[in-house]
């Protein structure tokens, strides 16, 4: 029996339309744009708009993935978002998409994952698609972290900003998704969470705020450890050598980190895909917003071998081996 992969066949990405500098931010927080560039490698990030929501990226990024694959919404039978700033706790992300694309009647569900949303969701469609239970696949990262964002907090509010991005999966007796690779260890929780939800109330004493809170600097220990760790097993995995990926399509969470798997990979920093310095950290959208732009701009071309890689709040992280 022929193995069947699944492939991407489409790419899009919506950002909002209003720009916040580091400039800008000098004037919220306590810092410079200088610190930011230096310490992160971003200088600008795109931020929603007041009624600008999640589902509103998220469509404006499947409408474009739908285009560039050539297939209509009533194709799409399978919906899955990474998210972890749904618009409401439900309907998901999923749901509200398949009304406003005029589609139902399939599984439509989001993944909270944080940074490594994308990866997740992908890794599950991947296999519904292999398994052939689904036929066009509709995978998609969407962030409003601004939303989330202590704006008088310097560590995090240079850090975030606000996107979606999405691919469409289809069938292929060719590779295709050729591996994916998950991983969790809720230990961490403590360095990177967002404190509540529906079941954990805000208590009217409490002094955290429902934002995002981030011991940066071990955050950033664990991350690159981690990442070192899940890039080999991808390269293991697929009896791969270093440098023979042609792409690194990497999570933008800080420049620092990206170029130590870069070097871990022994790839040079042109064959990274970097968007962190016009998109700002945008978590689980970050991935495949750096795939589309990569696409669009023709970097990436079909046959290319990728690397997608995340890490994030949980922890989270996963890769993704692509033959694209
Ligand atoms: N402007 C100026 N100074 C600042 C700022 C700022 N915005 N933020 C912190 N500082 C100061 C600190 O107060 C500290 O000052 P001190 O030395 O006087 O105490 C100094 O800069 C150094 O602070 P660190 O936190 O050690 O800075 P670091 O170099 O680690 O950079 C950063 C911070 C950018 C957050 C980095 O640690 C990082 O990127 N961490 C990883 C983030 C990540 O990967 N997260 C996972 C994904 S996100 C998700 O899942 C939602």
């Amino acid at each position: 029996m022929t193995q069947i992969f699944s492939r991407i066949s489409g790419t899009g990405r919506c950002l909002p339309e209003r720009i916040l500098t580091n400039r800008e931010l000098e004037k919220i927080v306590d810092t410079t744009d200088e610190w930011i560039r230096a310490r992160t490698g971003i200088e600008r990030r795109h931020i929603a708009a007041d009624d600008q929501t999640t589902a509103d990226l998220a469509e404006g990024a499947a409408r474009q993935a739908m285009e560039a694959a050539g297939v209509a919404p009533s194709e799409i039978d399978f919906l899955v978002v990474g998210t972890t700033t749904p618009d409401v706790v439900f309907p998901n992300v999923g749901c509200l998409l398949q009304e406003r694309l005029g589609i139902g009647g399939f599984a439509a569900f989001s993944v909270e994952a944080a940074c490594s949303g994308f990866i997740y969701a992908l890794s599950i469609a991947d296999r519904f698609i292999a398994g052939g239970q689904a036929k066009r696949a509709l995978v998609i990262g969407a962030e409003t972290l601004s939303r989330i964002t202590d704006w008088t907090d310097r560590s995090t509010a240079v850090i975030f900003g606000d996107g979606a991005g999405a691919v469409v999966l289809e069938p292929s007796t060719e590779a295709g998704i050729i591996s994916t690779h998950l991983g969790a260890d809720g230990h961490y929780k403590d360095l990177l969470y967002h404190p509540y939800g529906t079941s954990r109330r805000q208590q009217p004493d409490d002094v955290e705020g429902p934002f995002i809170h981030m011991k940066g600097n071990e955050v950033f220990k664990v991350a690159v450890k981690t990442l070192e760790g899940i890039v080999d097993e991808t390269m293991s995995a697929n009896d791969l050598e270093r440098g023979s990926i042609d792409w690194l399509i990497p999570h933008q969470a800080n420049l620092r980190i990206i170029q130590l798997t870069a070097k871990r990979l022994g790839m040079s920093m042109e064959k990274v895909i970097l968007t962190l310095q016009d998109h700002g950290n945008t978590s689980a959208a970050s991935v495949p917003m750096a795939l589309d732009v990569a696409v669009r701009d023709g970097r990436v071309r079909r046959g290319d071998l990728l690397l997608l890689e995340a890490f994030g709040g949980g922890f989270t992280w996963g890769s993704a081996l692509i033959r694209y």
